[in-house]
């Protein structure tokens, strides 16, 4: 069965088409981030309007790179939420229309559980098990999720605040790195020392709950502190003072503390709960930090997405799509709607 999958929640275009919910034959995905650089964060109407612009040409190049006529496509996928309301629109009314026209099957997918499914796309017998652990990390989630099975699941934790992946786009911001975040604070904590500053960890009283607010603001005050200003110090002004070796030291401390946070309680909750299989996905989950730390604490090996389908993708909405469809829960073409504030 062939999968077309669409993605557009955020500041991504993309299409892939994956077979048999495992075996990927295209992933094309055009990014605005270029466009959203100059304003250190995604501006949605931006994004919205290069959405609309790269979305036939996208899902055209998917097709032809998986030798596909819509002939060849069993059924349609698509990202309904969360996301930016006006990103999403132009998603789910495209694969909408395109589901009506070619008369396929259509599948809403919540992008979030889907980040998980990315790690589905590997050799069949070589995919992860139920039980089955997720740590999802992205730009707006951080979450631990307990999956007994497909679609049944328990979220065991989130954040409750900053998600990792933003709390890495703000300390980049501040240190005066490109938007995303993640790629260019770990880029400059590879020369800086991650001992220098001791950032504190935040202490939940909910088991598998996190938080990135305090360590923000730690970032901020040693900054602040490292240039021999006070709190008072506005932080936009904070990239220009700094040495880039005190902005190295920062990345480098910040980024160790960030990511142990997230293997703590990975580690914890597969101790208590003692999953068959640890997936790790979502934008975070391509830092090289993450996979050595997770590689070095947790008892097993987790399932870590390739790279490319770490950050967002229509491949990991797809093989959602895939099982959502053995499941036999399609939806109305003529009805589906976005939910930007959809959760797990
Ligand atoms: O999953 P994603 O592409 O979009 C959302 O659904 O949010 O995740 C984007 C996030 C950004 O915050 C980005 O800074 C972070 O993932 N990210 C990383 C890395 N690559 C992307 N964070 C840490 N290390 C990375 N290598
Ligand atoms: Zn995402």
């Amino acid at each position: 069965m062939k999968v077309l999958g669409i993605e557009t929640s955020c500041d991504e275009t993309a299409a892939a088409v994956v077979e048999d919910g495992h075996k990927l034959l295209s992933n094309v995905v055009a990014s605005s981030v270029d466009l959203h650089m100059a304003y250190g964060g995604v501006v949605p109407e931006i994004a919205a309007r290069s959405h609309i612009e790269a979305i036939n040409p996208v899902i055209r190049q998917a097709l032809k790179e998986a030798s596909c006529n819509w002939s060849n496509i069993d059924a349609v996928a698509v990202t309904y939420g969360p996301g930016l309301g006006g990103s999403l629109l132009v998603g789910v009314l495209t694969a909408r229309t395109l589901a009506i026209i070619h008369q396929k099957p259509l599948y809403a997918v919540n992008h979030v559980q889907a980040h998980a499914y990315a790690a589905f796309v590997t050799e069949v017998d070589e995919q992860p098990e139920f039980p089955l652990l997720a740590l999802i990390v992205s730009g707006g989630h951080t979450q631990l999720v307990l999956f007994k099975d497909h679609f049944n699941y328990q979220v065991l934790g989130r954040t409750s605040d900053d998600a990792a992946g933003e709390a890495f786009d703000k300390v980049a911001k501040m240190l005066g790195l490109p938007y995303p975040g993640g790629p260019s604070v770990e880029k400059l904590a590879e020369k800086g020392n991650p001992n220098k500053h001791k950032f504190p960890k935040a202490k939940m009283s909910d088991k598998y709950g996190f938080s990135y607010s305090g360590l923000k603001t730690a970032v901020l005050r040693a900054a602040q502190s490292a240039i021999g200003e006070d709190y008072n110090f506005p932080s936009h002004k904070l990239a220009d003072k700094l040495t880039n070796a005190q902005k190295a030291d920062i990345a480098a401390s910040f980024s160790r503390v960030a990511i142990e946070m997230l293997v703590d309680k990975t580690v914890l909750a597969h101790e208590q709960f003692a999953p068959k299989s640890v997936v790790v996905a979502g934008g975070v989950s391509a830092s090289p930090e993450l996979r050595q730390q997770m590689d070095a604490k947790l008892p097993i090996k987790a399932y870590f997405p390739d790279i490319k389908l770490c950050t967002d993708n229509g491949a990991m909405i797809a093989v959602t799509g895939y099982f959502l469809a053995r499941k036999g829960q399609k939806v109305n073409p003529k009805k589906l709607d976005t939910v930007p504030s959809l959760s797990m």
